[in-house]
């Protein structure tokens, strides 16, 4: 195994990238500063407009040489740059999909001039046809009343039906709230559900997955616990400590062989004790903490009302 692999190195990305070997890599799966000014502990967010498209530019073109002939690339955008960049990678790439990643978050006042974003926009693209994607791996099993309603001669045995469905092209799942044991210090950290899926789906196993922008280290856990190798980079020092223990964590070791949901990757102990005494205890924890049992109350609420 090349003395890269399985390692996030902390470093700026562009200066990485160039010793990574072109035709290596099965997957990019990266989740790029959105040039929202995001305080990642570095100017990396705070760009001008112009400016951070063509840094987009640089570093797409750095990163998907990198690419075998059958690999695809995963991109979190948002709303704001995701037109200019699927058309940057559009010249370069066969666009596949466009997922939408809602991240269930409550109703609870937002803009009051257009309407509040609650959604990452995922580009799936693929370096070229005969792309690799096992969709078997990620299917979504039906319940047994859902299949034993389908009992129609035309249904029965259907490998869709026996096996699951393909996921949709919208995905709903809570973005990560303080409180869940997930959550590692860094602000904008995926939910491994998520990643989970694109791993089992778009690389092979055993195959070599390239995060340009680690932050908390999601991709390269992900990878871990599904029998992927990683490489990547990270510019913030903190963050680099951060996926260390995250890589270190016993959940990190577990085989994720299916969509079924496991152990969450513990990211911090948590401090809280007391919750048992309800808002009297509630009252006693720092105002950062309260929040996210607030946020989840309100979303509980919200669901309700949703049904
Ligand atoms: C959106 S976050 C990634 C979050 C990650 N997906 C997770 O789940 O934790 C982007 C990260 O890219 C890092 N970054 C920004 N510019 C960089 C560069 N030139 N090279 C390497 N890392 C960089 C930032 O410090 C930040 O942590």
């Amino acid at each position: 195994m090349n003395s890269y692999v399985d390692t996030v190195f902390n470093e700026d990305a562009l200066a990485g990238l160039a010793r990574i070997p072109d035709a290596s890599i099965d997957l990019i799966l990266t989740d790029p500063p959105y040039g929202l000014g995001k305080d990642y502990g570095n100017d990396s967010d705070k760009q001008a407009s112009v400016d951070y498209l063509a840094w987009t530019e640089r570093w797409i073109d750095a990163a998907l040489p990198k690419l075998k002939a059958s690999g695809s690339l995963y991109i979190f955008l948002t709303w704001r740059y995701s037109p200019e960049i699927f058309v940057m990678l559009k010249q370069r790439m066969t666009m596949l999909n466009e997922i939408i990643w809602d991240r269930r978050v409550p109703s609870m006042g937002g803009s009051v001039r257009s309407f509040t974003s609650v959604h990452d926009t995922i580009g799936f693209f693929a370096k070229a046809k005969g792309h690799y994607f096992d969709l078997d791996a990620v299917r979504i099993p039906y319940d047994a009343a859902t299949k034993k309603a389908r009992s129609r001669a035309i249904f029965v045995g259907a490998k869709w039906l026996e096996l699951g469905y393909n996921p949709k092209d919208l995905w709903s799942v809570s973005r990560l709230h303080k409180e869940n044991p997930e959550r590692a210090d860094h602000p904008t950290q995926k939910p491994l559900e998520i990643i989970e899926r694109m791993v089992r789906a778009s690389c092979p196993p055993g195959g070599v997955i390239l995060d340009p922008f680690m932050g908390s280290g999601t991709t390269a856990i992900a990878a871990k616990r599904c029998g992927r190798h990683f490489v990547g980079f990270e510019l913030n020092p903190d963050y680099c400590q951060i996926i260390e223990t995250r890589l270190a964590s016993p959940e990190a070791e577990l085989l994720v062989q299916s969509n079924a949901p496991t152990e969450p990757v513990r990211a911090k102990i948590p401090e809280v004790k007391n919750r048992k005494k309800g808002r009297k205890s509630l009252k006693k924890l720092e105002t950062s903490e309260a929040e996210p049992q607030l946020e989840i109350q309100m979303e509980l609420s919200q669901q309700v009302l949703d049904l």
